[in-house]
């Protein structure tokens, strides 16, 4: 009976390329999906004259595999997940190993490595970015999880990861419990960020400037090959000079209201319960929302009046001064988001490489970049950096983009065009350099209505003080 090298549960798009990627790299592939038809069409179909193996049950698909069995899960996250390995797990035996890469909430795959400890089973929960392109071509992986299985899935994965200029995979283990799939959720938190603040430029480009998307096309072209290289920049320019069939933008036929699967939300979620600001982000889900009350925006236009003023003696290098604080505020934005895996880290126990999470993102995932080696030179220079900020670089890129990233949000103010990302990471900026904030006040105010009492600027922090402000002379 032939055998396969690995196992692929879930033949929706994703898992179908992923086989096609791994088969491309001379490995036999078992694959199972509940739909049985499926897996006959993807056989017969997609797949027909490669290495792989359909199978019509679980029990044939885990016969096929070789120990120890490696299964890869390709299915919606959360309850999908953990009804494929109820039926999937009973058939393995001690050693096999299950890699979930879908996009599961990481406290899931932190559950799912110790119930299948108990069993003598390893559990990987390995983000995997890059869509369908990327799965079939080369996608960013960033697994974690039981560290003693992987060096038996190492091999295949970094096979069809996509890989760096020098050939290094941008796949390599990240840490314990679910560390890969936090990863992979700050991945699409910034993701989500960079997507708002590129959306930012294009409507302060077409509704202060009037620029037609074909010379926004041409702008975005021009950034791409510069400071601001990345693949979303990059298919902006295309989705901007794209016309349909009577040589319209097709972008003017798409509806302003955006959805959003939820992992930047849950990105948001976790930097409040760990106490950290991602700010830019958390206005990026905003943005999202706001934007699909679409009904409740038009019915505020009408009574409260709408449309941008127009901001005259703007030209050319206002152009320029956008894209200064769309660099600038994707600084801020990796920035958070870096702060955050640092947080997460310090709260679960986890060692994580900073620099080399960067270059996981270099390539084949949708918020990859040349800018990401700017960062992963950063933590070389200082591994425990806490903020990129505060890295001589970054400062500089900051301090040379601030001019017009203020000269930008200002106009923005003035004419009553929304910059949330901009004006949220101009927010952060300014308060992360600060030396006097007025929490001082806060802290009063806290004091007065709850007792809940404050340090003082002239006592050792930790020594607590209250103020009976209701009494002269406290
Ligand atoms: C990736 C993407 C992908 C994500 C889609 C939908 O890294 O390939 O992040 O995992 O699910 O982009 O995301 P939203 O619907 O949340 O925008």
């Amino acid at each position: 009976m032939r055998t396969a090298d690995i196992g692929l549960i879930g033949l929706a798009v994703m898992g179908q390329n992923l086989v096609l990627n791994m088969a491309d790299h001379g490995y036999t592939v078992a694959v199972y999906n509940r739909t049985t038809s499926r897996t006959t069409e993807f056989v017969n179909g997609p797949a027909a004259g490669a290495a792989v193996i359909g199978a019509e049950t679980l029990e044939e698909f885990v016969g096929r595999l070789t120990r120890p069995r490696r299964v890869m899960v390709m299915v919606k996250a959360g309850r999908a997940v953990d009804a494929v390995l109820e039926g999937l797990v009973p058939l393995l035996d001690e050693g096999d190993i299950v890699i979930d890469g879908g996009n599961s909430h990481f406290e899931d795959s932190a559950r799912r490595v110790s119930d299948l400890r108990e069993r003598g089973l390893s559990f990987v929960g390995a983000g995997v970015s890059g869509g369908e392109e990327g799965a079939r071509n080369g996608p960013s992986i960033m697994p974690g999880g039981y560290e003693a299985a992987w060096p038996e899935v190492k091999g295949v994965l970094q096979a069809i990861a996509a890989k760096v200029a020098d050939g290094t995979p941008c796949c390599d283990w990240v840490g314990p419990d679910g560390s890969g799939h936090y990863t992979k959720m700050v991945h699409n938190g910034i993701e989500y960020g960079d997507m708002q603040v590129i959306a930012e430029a294009y409507h302060l480009m077409r509704m202060v400037l009037g620029m037609t998307c074909e010379e926004m096309a041409g702008v975005f072209r021009t950034w791409g090959r510069g400071l601001l290289d990345s693949y979303l920049v990059n298919i902006t320019a295309d989705i901007l000079g794209h016309v349909d069939g009577n040589g319209e933008p097709t972008l003017e036929r798409i509806l302003d209201a955006a959805g959003q699967k939820g992992t930047g939300k849950w990105a948001v979620i976790s930097s409040l319960d760990l106490g950290y600001p991602l700010t830019l982000v958390a206005e990026a889900v905003y943005a999202r929302v706001v934007s699909s009350l679409r009904d409740q925006r038009f019915e505020a236009a009408e009574l409260v009046g709408s449309g941008v003023k127009q901001a005259d003696g703007l030209g050319a290098e206002f152009v320029d001064d956008i894209h200064d604080a769309l660099y600038a505020s994707k600084i801020v934005s990796y920035a958070q988001g870096f702060m955050l895996l640092g947080a997460a880290a310090s709260e679960y126990g986890w060692n994580l490489d900073y620099g080399r999470i960067a270059q996981l993102w270099r390539e084949g995932c949708i918020i990859k970049a040349a800018f990401l080696d700017d960062i992963t030179a950063a933590f070389r220079r200082r591994p425990d950096l806490p903020n990129l900020i505060l890295d001589r670089f970054f400062a500089d890129a900051l301090g040379n983009a601030e001019a017009g990233w203020r000269r930008v949000v200002a106009t923005a103010v003035r004419v009553g065009l929304p910059v949330p990302a901009y004006a949220s990471a101009l927010a952060f900026y300014d308060s992360y350099r600060s030396k006097r904030l007025p929490a001082n006040l806060i802290q009063a105010q806290r004091d007065y209505f709850g007792a809940h009492t404050y340090e003082r600027v002239d006592r050792p922090r930790g020594e607590f003080f209250h103020t009976d402000w209701t009494r002269p002379g406290g």
